[in-house]
């Protein structure tokens, strides 16, 4: 089974990891370092304790071969007292059931002189001092030990034979030192050594391979060793030693023995060793199953954290909708659903936030009420949970009427928006007023006038919110439920927003109104001032404006060229100003002087017009609108294309309510001549394109008795009237 380890680069993992560690190795590490630990201590003592029990059993092995020896030789010794037979000599010399005889010689002295050997070879008199003569003649044996050289030695068994004052009868066998040591070797366990020594410092037997160096050690450590237990060390290895005094002065009158049992650590230490390797062996067990569960544990932990981290991270890229599995059955797939609930709810909140704003911004960048009335009444529900809305305006001074807009079908801004009158009772209009925030009111209850349309939906609560602009109640937003929803409150806090917005923008949408009435009633007001200047051009310039604004319509101006072709049309002639006016009133021809200072008036109105840089672009129009499209008008000459299209068409709205009115010079012609002038002078004095339009607009007009009779007909036509033309112009061309 392959482990893939990749995952532990986490920090978790590693943490995970290492408390796996610490609470499974350390424990088995500690108790297995402790049992080894006691495992030797036990196993040292018993060492010990075994090497204490092989020396006293050597020892007394030993004894009880020399005690044997000494023995027979009593029994030989009376026997010889006696002159009777000995029948046991035979096997003190012998081999007997494999083992080694136990004397090599057996010798009868008489003094130091030998007068017998009873077995073996004769024995050397050993050197017998008074002492051991006194303890012989106690009837004991004497045993005597005699140094050849370094790395032999003789040993001999005295007993006395009728030991004397005057007579020294001694019997003296030589013991046979192999005899003993095989006595010594039957009780050695194997892996161990004896050292065998007179406590003179005499080696008698070693079965190791120990240096005399290694028994210098031994002895040395043995003198200062109050228990008779040492460790020493050599090339090897560590050796546990144990001794035990053999006291041979009371049986043999001899130096006590001391016998020495070695043994090296690693054979007294192998069960320890077996069990340290199988501790070793159960510790790497527990460090791979430690390892395997481990990682199969944090595998199953981290998986999901893992998760859980890469759906954070798809939420805060703006990834709301992705969710996250996690089939765990534990606390991490509970933390998992609660992620994607509130993933799903940030979510939501992300994408109203963003309607809001949208909706938000459509209001107060709109400067014009019915887009503002859209941009709410279609985006509304992309905010609030509520199944209707709508937007009441309330104007009571001006209209004396609410009215009511609601979306009536369709989706986005494909939608139609639907305008209803609406009635308010007083008492309600007083209760909006005084309700700053919001209404709850249920079906049934008042405002049966603004709600009808809404109940007809199935709408049964609702929330009503007044938009108040300086302090008066200026609108109403109305959300309606089909039924209760628990996101009504929340609602409410976003709706309120939204008709706080509204009144901003209903304000500066009013502000906006305000200024462009200003603004068009000043330049209406200059228009008329320049036409009232002469009797005879009373409300030409208002006229000439509006065939102007149909002829540009018909050609296809944009809106903007169209307001740009509106004011230029009105202070076509504001240059008049500068001119006399008995020039402009003079009832008959006006002379060479007299006209070349009129035709000064478009340059004179472009002077007048240059100081006002927002009518940069109506300056042209006021310049050019006395060329002619064959260069041969004023005041530059200029030609076709030279000549900007809102010149070219003031030039025929002009000269057709010119040659329409009467002049203190002539009578005013009948509008089937002048538009037959107008058509003969396509391409000399008017462009063909524009007399195009122009002659498009006539034969329209004819059928359209209505449209063309407010044109021919002269008739002085309202500011207002001029600017919804414009604004039917500019909607139509959008
Ligand atoms: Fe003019």
């Amino acid at each position: 089974m392959k482990i893939n380890l990749f995952f532990m680069k986490s920090r978790v993992a590693k943490r995970i990891f290492y408390i796996f560690i610490i609470c499974v190795l350390l424990p088995i590490g500690i108790l297995a370092f402790i049992s080894l630990h006691q495992l030797s201590e036990d196993q040292k003592e018993k060492s010990f304790q075994k090497l204490h029990q092989v020396s006293k059993n050597i020892g007394m092995s030993v004894i009880e071969g020399l005690s044997f020896i000494q023995s027979e030789m009593h029994v030989v010794a009376l026997s010889n007292n006696s002159g009777l037979q000995t029948p046991m000599l035979e096997l003190l010399n012998q081999h007997i059931d494999g083992k080694h005889p136990r004397l090599l010689g057996l010798t009868l002295f008489e003094g130091q002189k030998a007068i017998k050997t009873f077995v073996g070879k004769p024995c050397p008199y050993p050197k017998v001092t008074a002492s051991d003569l006194q303890y012989l003649s106690t009837g004991k044996g004497v045993l005597n030990i005699q140094i050849l050289n370094e790395n032999s030695y003789s040993m001999f068994m005295i007993v006395g034979n009728n030991i004397s004052p005057d007579r020294n009868r001694l019997i003296v066998g030589k013991v046979n030192i192999e005899y003993l040591w095989e006595i010594a070797r039957a009780s050695l366990p194997s892996m161990t050594h004896v050292y065998i020594r007179t406590s003179a410092g005499t080696s008698l037997f070693n079965t190791g391979p120990l240096s005399q160096v290694a028994l210098k050690e031994i002895e040395n450590k043995m003198k200062t060793s109050a228990v008779g237990r040492l460790e020493w060390n050599d090339d090897s290895g560590t050796h546990f030693a144990s001794q035990w005094s053999a006291f041979l002065k009371g049986s043999f009158y001899a130096d006590d023995w001391k016998i020495i049992v070695t043994e090296s650590k690693g054979d007294a230490f192998a069960a320890v060793n077996r069990a340290s390797k199988i501790i070793a062996l159960i510790f790497i067990v527990s460090v791979l199953v430690v390892l395997f569960l481990s990682s199969v544990q944090i595998r199953r932990n981290l998986e999901p954290l893992t998760r859980l981290k890469e759906g954070t991270q798809r939420v805060s890229q703006g990834d709301f909708k992705s969710r996250i599995r996690v089939r765990s059955g534990d606390e991490f797939e509970e933390l998992a659903m609660s992620f994607n609930t509130m993933s799903e709810k940030i979510g939501r909140h992300f994408s109203n936030l963003s309607e809001m704003g949208q909706m938000i911004t459509k209001i107060l960048t709109s400067l014009d009420r019915e887009k503002i009335i859209q941009a709410v009444l279609l985006n509304a529900r992309n905010v609030v949970s509520c199944d209707s809305v709508s937007l009441t305006l309330i104007d009571l001074q001006e209209t004396k009427v609410a009215l009511t807009f609601l979306k009536n079908g369709g989706y986005g801004d494909t939608a139609l928006v639907v305008k209803r009158p609406t009635i308010f009772q007083l008492s309600e209009l007083r209760k909006l007023g005084e309700a700053r925030e919001n209404l709850i009111v249920e079906s049934g209850e008042e405002f049966d006038g603004l709600l009808s349309t809404m109940k007809d939906r199935g709408c049964v609560r609702f929330v009503l919110l007044p938009i108040i602009i300086q302090n008066q109640l200026s609108g109403v937003l109305t959300l309606g439920y089909m039924e209760q929803l628990e996101q009504m409150r929340e609602d409410c806090i976003k709706a309120r927003q939204i008709a706080d917005h509204l009144a901003s923008a209903f304000a500066n949408a009013g502000l906006m109104e305000e200024l462009d009435q200003l603004n068009w009633g000043a330049l209406t007001a200059l228009a008329r001032t320049v036409d009232a200047k002469s009797s005879w051009t009373a409300g030409h310039s208002e006229r000439v404006t509006n065939l102007s604004l149909w002829i540009g319509h018909e050609i296809g101006m944009t809106s903007e060229e169209l307001v740009i072709l509106q004011r230029g049309a009105l202070l076509h002639d504001i240059g008049k100003i500068g001119i006399p006016g008995c020039i402009l009133d003079k009832p008959s021809r006006l002379t060479t002087d007299e006209y070349t200072l009129f035709k000064e008036h478009p340059e004179k109105g472009a002077l007048i017009l240059e100081p006002i840089k927002a009518y940069c672009k109506v300056i042209p129009l006021v310049a050019q609108h006395h060329e002619w499209f064959n260069g041969q008008g004023y005041p530059k000459g200029l030609s076709g294309d030279g000549i900007c299209m809102g010149a070219r068409i003031l030039a025929v709205a002009d000269v057709y309510d010119a040659l329409l009115s009467d002049r203190p010079y002539r009578k005013g012609w009948d509008k089937d001549s002048v538009i037959d002038h107008i058509h003969e002078k396509a391409g000399l004095h008017f462009d063909p394109e524009v007399v195009r339009a122009f002659m498009k607009i006539c034969n329209v007009s004819y059928s359209d008795t209505l449209t063309y009779t407010s044109i021919t007909d002269r008739n002085s036509i309202p500011m207002k009237e001029i600017s919804a033309t414009y604004k039917l112009a500019a909607k139509i061309r959008k």
